[in-house]
Protein backbone atom coordinates (compact mmCIF):
# COMPACT_ATOMS: atom_id res chain seq x y z
CA UNK A 1 0.00 0.00 0.00
CA UNK A 2 1.66 3.50 -0.77
CA UNK A 3 0.03 6.81 1.22
CA UNK A 4 0.74 10.06 -0.75
CA UNK A 5 -0.99 13.39 -1.39
CA UNK A 6 -4.12 13.90 -3.30
CA UNK A 7 -3.62 15.83 -6.39
CA UNK A 8 -6.37 17.04 -8.82
CA UNK A 9 -6.33 13.92 -11.25
CA UNK A 10 -7.44 11.63 -8.11
CA UNK A 11 -10.56 14.22 -7.94
CA UNK A 12 -13.12 11.66 -9.27
CA UNK A 13 -11.58 8.66 -8.15
CA UNK A 14 -11.74 10.09 -3.95
CA UNK A 15 -15.42 11.14 -5.06
CA UNK A 16 -16.23 7.39 -5.95
CA UNK A 17 -14.31 6.33 -2.75
CA UNK A 18 -16.48 8.31 -0.44
CA UNK A 19 -19.93 7.75 -2.16
CA UNK A 20 -18.89 3.80 -2.05
CA UNK A 21 -17.65 3.87 1.51
CA UNK A 22 -20.51 5.88 2.70
CA UNK A 23 -23.60 4.67 0.36
CA UNK A 24 -24.30 8.38 -0.13
CA UNK A 25 -22.73 11.56 -1.72
CA UNK A 26 -22.43 14.01 1.23
CA UNK A 27 -19.08 13.11 1.94
CA UNK A 28 -17.99 13.62 -1.53
CA UNK A 29 -19.96 16.42 -1.97
CA UNK A 30 -18.42 18.01 1.34
CA UNK A 31 -15.06 17.06 -0.03
CA UNK A 32 -15.84 19.12 -3.15
CA UNK A 33 -16.52 21.82 -1.19
CA UNK A 34 -13.39 22.01 1.50
CA UNK A 35 -11.18 21.76 -1.29
CA UNK A 36 -12.89 24.93 -2.99
CA UNK A 37 -12.29 27.11 0.43
CA UNK A 38 -9.90 28.40 2.19
CA UNK A 39 -10.08 25.65 4.98
CA UNK A 40 -8.23 23.32 2.93
CA UNK A 41 -4.94 21.77 3.55
CA UNK A 42 -3.69 20.22 0.38
CA UNK A 43 -0.75 18.83 2.23
CA UNK A 44 -3.52 16.43 4.55
CA UNK A 45 -5.36 15.05 2.04
CA UNK A 46 -4.20 12.07 1.51
CA UNK A 47 -4.95 8.87 -0.68
CA UNK A 48 -3.96 5.23 -0.13
CA UNK A 49 -2.90 2.90 -3.21
CA UNK A 50 -3.01 -0.47 -3.65
CA UNK A 51 -1.26 -1.47 -7.46
CA UNK A 52 -1.64 2.12 -8.37
CA UNK A 53 -5.65 2.21 -7.69
CA UNK A 54 -6.68 4.62 -5.25
CA UNK A 55 -9.14 2.71 -2.55
CA UNK A 56 -9.03 4.97 0.44
CA UNK A 57 -8.96 8.86 1.24
CA UNK A 58 -8.81 11.25 4.55
CA UNK A 59 -8.87 14.39 4.40
CA UNK A 60 -8.17 17.00 7.61
CA UNK A 61 -9.41 20.43 7.15
CA UNK A 62 -9.27 23.71 8.88
CA UNK A 63 -12.29 24.26 11.58
CA UNK A 64 -12.31 27.14 13.84
CA UNK A 65 -11.74 27.19 18.14
CA UNK A 66 -13.46 30.54 19.24
CA UNK A 67 -12.40 30.96 22.99
CA UNK A 68 -10.49 34.18 24.08
CA UNK A 69 -8.87 33.54 20.99
CA UNK A 70 -10.09 32.52 17.75
CA UNK A 71 -7.53 29.69 16.62
CA UNK A 72 -7.84 27.36 13.58
CA UNK A 73 -7.43 23.76 14.25
CA UNK A 74 -8.01 20.41 12.25
CA UNK A 75 -10.72 18.43 11.77
CA UNK A 76 -10.05 14.82 10.46
CA UNK A 77 -13.20 13.94 8.33
CA UNK A 78 -13.88 12.24 6.24
CA UNK A 79 -12.11 8.92 6.02
CA UNK A 80 -12.87 6.32 3.38
CA UNK A 81 -11.69 3.01 2.59
CA UNK A 82 -13.55 1.06 -0.44
CA UNK A 83 -15.90 -1.47 1.76
CA UNK A 84 -13.86 -4.74 -0.26
CA UNK A 85 -10.90 -3.32 1.01
CA UNK A 86 -12.21 -2.01 4.63
CA UNK A 87 -10.71 -4.17 7.88
CA UNK A 88 -7.43 -4.59 7.12
CA UNK A 89 -5.99 -1.78 8.23
CA UNK A 90 -5.70 0.66 5.46
CA UNK A 91 -8.03 2.80 7.47
CA UNK A 92 -5.87 3.17 10.73
CA UNK A 93 -2.49 3.48 8.15
CA UNK A 94 -3.97 6.51 7.03
CA UNK A 95 -5.49 7.76 9.68
CA UNK A 96 -1.82 7.31 11.54
CA UNK A 97 0.42 8.75 8.58
CA UNK A 98 -1.84 11.63 8.52
CA UNK A 99 -2.17 12.38 12.47
CA UNK A 100 2.13 12.40 12.14
CA UNK A 101 1.99 14.76 8.95
CA UNK A 102 -0.13 17.48 11.37
CA UNK A 103 1.94 16.52 13.97
CA UNK A 104 5.25 17.65 11.96
CA UNK A 105 3.53 20.54 9.91
CA UNK A 106 3.26 22.32 13.85
CA UNK A 107 -0.27 21.38 13.99
CA UNK A 108 -2.06 22.18 17.59
CA UNK A 109 -4.83 19.35 17.66
CA UNK A 110 -7.08 17.41 15.50
CA UNK A 111 -10.81 16.79 16.12
CA UNK A 112 -13.06 14.02 15.34
CA UNK A 113 -16.60 13.07 15.68
CA UNK A 114 -16.82 9.23 15.47
CA UNK A 115 -16.85 5.86 17.18
CA UNK A 116 -14.66 6.33 20.54
CA UNK A 117 -14.03 2.64 20.39
CA UNK A 118 -12.10 3.53 17.04
CA UNK A 119 -10.40 6.75 17.55
CA UNK A 120 -9.22 6.12 21.18
CA UNK A 121 -6.55 3.43 19.60
CA UNK A 122 -5.06 6.81 17.77
CA UNK A 123 -4.61 8.87 21.29
CA UNK A 124 -8.41 10.44 20.55
CA UNK A 125 -10.11 11.68 23.86
CA UNK A 126 -13.28 13.34 24.66
CA UNK A 127 -12.84 17.16 24.03
CA UNK A 128 -14.21 17.54 27.55
CA UNK A 129 -11.05 16.92 29.02
CA UNK A 130 -9.23 20.13 26.90
CA UNK A 131 -12.35 22.15 27.63
CA UNK A 132 -12.80 22.08 24.04
CA UNK A 133 -17.12 22.38 23.13
CA UNK A 134 -18.79 20.29 20.38
CA UNK A 135 -20.93 22.43 18.56
CA UNK A 136 -23.64 19.66 18.40
CA UNK A 137 -26.42 17.61 20.73
CA UNK A 138 -24.32 14.80 20.76
CA UNK A 139 -23.17 11.83 23.65
CA UNK A 140 -19.98 13.68 25.16
CA UNK A 141 -17.21 11.03 24.25
CA UNK A 142 -18.38 10.98 20.21
CA UNK A 143 -16.42 13.94 19.94
CA UNK A 144 -12.77 13.44 20.14
CA UNK A 145 -9.47 15.33 20.30
CA UNK A 146 -6.02 14.10 19.55
CA UNK A 147 -2.97 16.82 21.10
CA UNK A 148 -0.08 17.70 19.19
CA UNK A 149 3.48 18.30 20.62
CA UNK A 150 2.57 22.15 19.78
CA UNK A 151 -0.57 22.41 21.65
CA UNK A 152 -0.93 25.16 24.19
CA UNK A 153 -3.66 25.41 27.19
CA UNK A 154 -5.09 28.05 24.91
CA UNK A 155 -6.42 25.92 22.72
CA UNK A 156 -10.06 26.29 24.57
CA UNK A 157 -13.52 27.37 23.20
CA UNK A 158 -16.21 26.42 21.65
CA UNK A 159 -15.87 24.59 17.81
CA UNK A 160 -17.20 26.07 14.31
CA UNK A 161 -17.51 24.36 11.84
CA UNK A 162 -17.74 25.66 8.45
CA UNK A 163 -21.17 25.67 6.64
CA UNK A 164 -20.08 22.49 4.40
CA UNK A 165 -20.20 20.77 7.30
CA UNK A 166 -24.02 21.42 8.15
CA UNK A 167 -24.84 19.55 5.13
CA UNK A 168 -23.14 16.26 5.86
C1 LIG B 1 -14.15 3.50 9.19
C2 LIG B 1 -13.13 3.07 8.11
C3 LIG B 1 -12.46 4.31 7.52
C4 LIG B 1 -12.07 2.22 8.83
O1 LIG B 1 -11.13 1.81 7.86
P1 LIG B 1 -10.69 0.28 7.80
O2 LIG B 1 -9.56 0.17 6.86
O3 LIG B 1 -11.92 -0.55 7.52
O4 LIG B 1 -10.26 0.04 9.31
P2 LIG B 1 -9.01 -0.77 9.86
O5 LIG B 1 -8.93 -2.09 9.13
O6 LIG B 1 -7.83 0.07 9.87
O7 LIG B 1 -9.49 -0.98 11.34
C5 LIG B 1 -10.53 -1.90 11.58
C6 LIG B 1 -11.21 -1.49 12.86
O8 LIG B 1 -12.07 -0.40 12.61
C7 LIG B 1 -13.35 -0.70 13.16
N1 LIG B 1 -14.35 0.04 12.42
C8 LIG B 1 -14.53 0.08 11.11
N2 LIG B 1 -15.58 0.88 10.82
C9 LIG B 1 -16.03 1.36 11.99
C10 LIG B 1 -17.08 2.24 12.35
N3 LIG B 1 -17.90 2.81 11.44
N4 LIG B 1 -17.26 2.50 13.66
C11 LIG B 1 -16.46 1.93 14.59
N5 LIG B 1 -15.44 1.11 14.30
C12 LIG B 1 -15.25 0.83 13.02
C13 LIG B 1 -13.46 -2.17 12.96
O9 LIG B 1 -14.44 -2.73 13.78
C14 LIG B 1 -12.07 -2.64 13.37
O10 LIG B 1 -11.95 -2.67 14.76
P3 LIG B 1 -11.03 -3.77 15.48
O11 LIG B 1 -9.62 -3.50 15.05
O12 LIG B 1 -11.25 -3.51 16.93
O13 LIG B 1 -11.55 -5.07 14.98
C15 LIG B 1 -13.79 2.24 6.99
O14 LIG B 1 -14.35 1.08 7.53
C16 LIG B 1 -14.86 2.99 6.22
O15 LIG B 1 -14.58 3.61 5.20
N6 LIG B 1 -16.12 2.90 6.68
C17 LIG B 1 -17.22 3.57 6.00
C18 LIG B 1 -17.11 5.06 6.11
C19 LIG B 1 -16.98 5.56 7.55
O16 LIG B 1 -17.77 5.17 8.41
N7 LIG B 1 -15.97 6.43 7.81
C20 LIG B 1 -15.65 6.91 9.13
C21 LIG B 1 -16.44 8.04 9.60
S1 LIG B 1 -15.79 9.60 9.00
Amino acid sequence: MKIRVENYQDYLRISEVNTLAFARENEANLITEVRNSNFYIPELSLVAEIDDIVVAHIMFSYIELIGEERLRVLSLAPVAVIPEFQKQGIGSNLIKAGLEKADAMGEALAIVLGSPSFYNRFGFMSSAIYDIKCPFDVPEDVFMVKIFKNFQVKYQGEVVYPPAFSRV
